[in-house]
């Protein structure tokens, strides 16, 4: 098949790779020129494991392609995917959809013969019906099925989430676009990877239902971490304990700052605007929304808390800033939150992240460190924010020497509170005793 994806992003770049890896023909084709002109140098405008390699493998063997001109690759396609940005809308919240529809009227302009275009994006329900619109209005005669396929993958852990998903949903009643589809993903076929075919519109819904499920079961664990602070109990111990009820799945159920990221934030937000739009609100994602952001601010509290109080002219130790390890996505991550909350009570911020570089755009005032044991010297507290393997292992002899105050406030509860007591850390963790 001849794929052509519009968007070379976190989404598009690792779904048109690992298509060109089924054995398909890819072109990726992205507006911006200095994305594109990196990534025909082999160079990786983001950072995702593994994908460097994929890319060089298969624009050695001929089947990935990058561009900035649609015209050629989205006229030879089979397939046409849409995977542009779906960010929220300023003042509002819902789906910002205006480089989609822009998309799609380019892909109008270009298709020749039976296209399916197809939408990988996130996008509210009801979407495919203006894509299919737009595409009418453009070229009344045009040959195309619009189908939705959302995207489940998680950047870590993207190539692997694409290659071995745990479903994929193709939303389309065209029997013709059905047959395209199929043999896009007939790799994951021969996997038995299961592929649930659905009416477009709840295969829209299917991706916002599924990401307002997982936000509203970080949100569940983090209030209930709270209530382990507040009576004494393990939020861990209660994870696993509840956990183990396979009705309930021991996924998602770690406490810590708040969720961030490209697109929990934006996608439950996205979910409550439509649906109050449809007269049907969601008060449990409003509530999660809500508290979910009340929870990213308060952190800086805690951490004050932590240490007495009175943090002005305090020296203050971030580690992790990305909203996640394993990828360098700044957007929407708790530290563009806790930073500045704790800057705006006096505090002096020293930070690393292995690969947030885009922060020091994001957070200014902040200095910027080489490693973990650069960022916590002279510190009086450092604050670990995400959990990035090499700050599990930290060397604590080594940082208790480096810092002013031996104080590590855990966000993520890597460490064991009995063992940091004992090495003679002051150490506060989330919903634990300390
Ligand atoms: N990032 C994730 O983990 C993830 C996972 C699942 C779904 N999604 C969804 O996938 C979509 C894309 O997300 P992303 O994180 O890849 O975004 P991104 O911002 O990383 O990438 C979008 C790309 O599209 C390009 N673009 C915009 N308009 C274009 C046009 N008309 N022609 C060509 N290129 C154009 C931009 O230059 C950019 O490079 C969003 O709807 C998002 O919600 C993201």
């Amino acid at each position: 098949m001849r794929v052509a994806m519009i968007g070379a992003g976190y989404v598009g770049l690792v779904s048109g790779a690992c298509f060109a890896d089924f054995g398909h023909v890819v072109t990726c084709i992205d507006k911006d020129a200095g994305k594109i002109a990196r990534l025909k140098q082999g160079d990786m405008p983001i950072f995702e494991p593994g994908l460097d390699q994929l890319v060089a493998a298969n624009v050695r063997e001929g089947r990935l392609a990058f561009t900035t001109e649609a015209a050629e690759a989205v006229g030879a396609a089979d397939a046409v995917f849409i995977a542009v940005g779906t960010p929220s809308r300023r003042g509002d919240g819902h789906a910002d959809l205006s480089y989609v529809h822009a998309a799609a009227a380019e892909v109008a302009n270009l298709v020749q013969g039976f296209t399916v275009v197809v939408t990988k994006s996130t996008v509210p329900v009801g979407t495919g019906d203006e894509i299919e619109a737009i595409i009418r209005k453009v070229r009344a005669d045009a040959d195309v099925a619009v189908v939705s396929n959302p995207e489940f993958l998680r950047e870590g852990a993207a190539i692997a989430d694409f290659k071995r998903p745990d479903r994929v949903v193709v939303g389309t009643e065209d029997e013709r676009a059905r047959a395209v589809m199929r043999e896009l993903y007939r790799p994951l076929f021969l996997n038995e990877t299961p592929v649930l075919f659905t009416a477009r519109r709840t295969s829209e819904l299917i991706k916002y239902a599924a990401n307002a499920f997982l936000a509203m079961k970080i949100t569940f664990i983090n209030e209930i971490a709270d209530l382990c602070d507040a009576v004494g109990a393990d939020v861990q111990q209660v994870s696993r304990g509840i956990g183990m009820d396979g009705r309930i799945g021991s996924k998602f159920l770690n406490a810590g700052p708040g969720y961030g990221g490209s697109c929990f934030p934006k996608d439950t937000l996205a979910l409550v605007r439509t649906a109050v739009d449809a007269g049907s609100p969601v008060r449990l994602i409003e509530t999660t929304v809500a508290v979910n952001d009340a929870r990213k601010l308060a952190m800086a509290q805690k951490v004050a808390k932590a240490m007495g109080g009175d943090i002005a002219g305090k020296t203050i130790a971030l580690l992790g800033l990305t909203f996640k390890p394993n990828t360098d996505d700044m957007r929407d991550a708790p530290s563009l939150a806790i930073a500045p909350g704790l800057q705006a009570m006096g505090a002096h911020i020293q930070a690393f992240d292995p690969e947030g570089h885009e922060a020091k755009g994001l957070l200014p005032g902040v200095t910027f460190k080489a490693n973990a044991y650069e960022a916590t010297r002279g510190a009086d507290a450092v604050v670990i924010i995400t959990e990035w393997d090499q700050f599990r292992a930290l060397d604590l002899d080594r940082l208790k020497a480096v810092m002013r105050a031996p104080r590590v406030i855990d966000l993520r509860n890597i460490y064991n509170p009995a063992d940091m007591k004992a090495r003679g850390f002051h150490y506060t963790s989330v919903g634990r005793p300390d």
